[in-house]
């Protein structure tokens, strides 16, 4: 798959690290009778602290710069990694950045809260603005862009999480990083586990898997929906990306395959598997997921374990997509009273 032809801004210096979590994978299993778990780190790409978003990003700012916007407009959750990343990269370029804050929990947004939040302040996002649950984000961001245009500006909408098939674009881009990194490191893999939100993620990386011919099951966690709502969207992004790479058809339905109930009791709420996961992986491995996403996704790679789900030796990878800053706005509800490991 060429993707030379899509202009692209480069925010990472070289492929994030594919590592074996050797501690991680004797506390899952003590008796070695388990699978082994491996990580990839996009938790390290750039736009420090970066995540999934950056990859998304090359890809969205070069387009917004070659159309001659002047202003990022993007929209998210209260704490929402996406919009921190967006205005990082906005800072990179010398742009300016605005956002449409969704409150999908109502009384969630506070002013003074820390996390991504205090980030989007440090950073200097130059205007936020707060919308109910449930609001159309397309339009809250239309406004946005018409209120520059009327003084001259020229705003460049990314829509939620910069899911479409550009931004997809950035886990295609993956999919090659880690064909060549299985090859290099001589390691094959059985199944790799992504979060399931937004969708550009998994859909970009079933795409890539697609087109490079990687045929290793995916699974997405749903991070805030179950498989019946979350399927038929990442679908639809993988098939959007295909499209987009002159691969019309190219990918299979049964290629998408989610697990539901690790994000209840809501999106962004936190519950006890999450806090299991993220302590687990911070103190056998010292890797920070996040409560959001993250924790919730290594959730399910514990449950699906738990359930017998993978087989005795088979090489699983996560997919570590950043986040680690909400930790900080969910600091009593992830460390618990005593603040000790739940396991
Ligand atoms: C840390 C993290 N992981 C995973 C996701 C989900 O990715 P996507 O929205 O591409 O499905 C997000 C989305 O915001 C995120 O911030």
């Amino acid at each position: 798959m060429d993707l030379s032809r899509f202009p692209r801004r480069r925010y990472s210096a070289g492929p994030t690290p594919l590592e074996f979590l050797p501690n991680f994978t004797k506390a899952l299993s003590p008796n070695g009778d388990g699978p082994r778990i491996w990580i990839k780190r996009d938790d390290m790409l750039g736009l420090y602290p970066g995540g999934n978003k950056t990859r998304k990003l090359e890809f969205l700012v070069a387009d917004a710069l070659a159309k001659g916007a002047d202003t990022l407009i993007t929209c998210g959750a209260p704490q929402s990694n996406h919009c921190r990343i967006t205005l990082a990269a906005a800072v990179k370029e010398s742009l300016k950045c605005r956002f449409v804050i969704e409150e999908r929990v109502p009384g969630s947004f506070k002013e003074s809260a820390s996390g991504n939040h205090f980030l989007f302040r440090l950073l200097g996002v130059e205007a936020l603005t707060v919308v109910p649950a449930g609001s159309h984000m397309a339009q809250a961001m239309q406004q946005v862009a018409d209120e520059l245009a009327a003084q001259g500006r020229k705003g460049y909408i990314i829509p939620g999480g910069g899911s479409n098939a550009l931004g997809g674009l950035g886990y295609v881009a993956c999919a090659q990083e880690l064909q060549q990194q299985f090859f290099e490191q001589g390691v094959s893999f059985d199944r790799v586990v992504v979060g399931s939100g937004s969708s550009g993620t998994h859909g970009g990386l079933v795409a890539g898997f697609a087109g490079n011919h990687l045929n290793i099951p995916i699974i997405g966690i749903g991070v805030s929906r179950d498989p019946a709502d979350q399927e038929p969207l990442v679908y639809k992004l993988a098939q959007e990306v295909a499209e987009l790479l002159g691969m019309k058809g190219a990918i299979p339905r049964e290629a998408v395959q989610t697990v539901g109930g690790y994000w209840q009791p809501r999106y962004s709420v936190p519950n006890a598997g999450m806090v299991e996961a993220v302590q687990m992986l911070a103190r056998t491995e010292a890797i920070l997921l996040d409560p959001v996403y993250t924790g919730k996704v290594m959730a399910g790679l514990i449950g699906l374990h738990r359930q017998g789900f993978f087989k005795h030796g088979e090489n699983v990878l996560f997919l570590h997509t950043g986040g680690f800053p909400a930790l900080h706005a969910y600091e009593r509800e992830v460390l618990g009273q005593q603040g000790r490991a739940v396991s």
